[in-house]
């Protein structure tokens, strides 16, 4: 998979691909990521990328041709599956549309800064609008990082543990069940006896319903 991420911010975008997980997949060319700073595309000398808005309100906006042009040249390059804009007013993440996006090989995503952009960005490219959560970040770089997690881990052979993505919270609309280690003990706190017993149909068993009761507590609005 190849994530193309347009910002006007790509230095906070550096440090999240050089660790852990995502630093893997890269090194084992699973997942490619390219950053494209959006002031390359900037207009005149001073690299302008944003205006203020028509019809008077504070904050400004991301001007539409330095995006386009951005866009447009990577287009030019490769066809793109979908284009992706990481902003507040749009449908939620959720893990159906992290597994969707997993099967993609192209995506760009487009991340928003001060007001967001000039909607015709959105009308003319954008084909997913995307948020992580009903609150405003001051720009769309995090949230860019978190749709990425979300993603690259579920490409096969990116996690060690082929299985672990798949039992994750939320696969199957239900929270995860506890899990514990080593001491089976401590401070008087016992680790469920059923886990011990080596009985695996009847631990899977327990799993779910933990699963469900968890569910059902915090999250009810799962089981709807
Ligand atoms: N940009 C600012 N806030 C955001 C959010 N909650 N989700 C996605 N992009 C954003």
């Amino acid at each position: 998979m190849r994530i193309d991420i347009i910002t006007v911010e790509p230095n906070l975008l550096e440090s999240p691909f050089e660790h852990s997980m995502l630093k893997r997949a890269k090194e084992k060319g699973l997942a490619e990521i390219h950053l494209h700073d959006l002031r390359e595309f900037g207009k005149g000398n001073y690299r302008q990328v944003d205006d203020y808005q028509f019809g008077g309100g504070a904050g400004m906006v991301l001007m539409i041709e330095p995006i386009a042009q951005c866009i447009e040249k990577l287009q030019a390059e490769r066809t793109y599956d979908e284009i992706i804009y990481m902003t507040p007013d749009a449908k939620t993440l959720n893990q159906a549309t992290a597994n969707m996006l997993s099967l993609k090989e192209n995506i760009i995503i487009l991340t928003g800064h001060y007001k967001g952009v000039d909607q015709r960005v959105r009308d003319k490219y954008i084909t997913l609008e995307i948020s992580i959560g009903d609150y405003v970040l001051t720009g769309g770089e995090l949230a860019a990082a978190v749709l990425c997690d979300a993603v690259i881990r579920l490409i096969p052979g990116v996690l060690g543990d082929e299985t672990s993505a798949l039992t994750d919270s939320f696969q199957d609309n239900l929270l995860s069940p506890p899990v514990y280690t080593r001491p089976s003990e401590y401070d008087g706190m016992k680790v469920p006896e059923i886990l011990l017993s080596g009985n695996f149909p009847k631990i899977e068993q327990w799993r779910e319903e933990q699963a469900f009761e968890r569910t059902k507590k915090i999250r009810p609005d799962l089981l709807d």
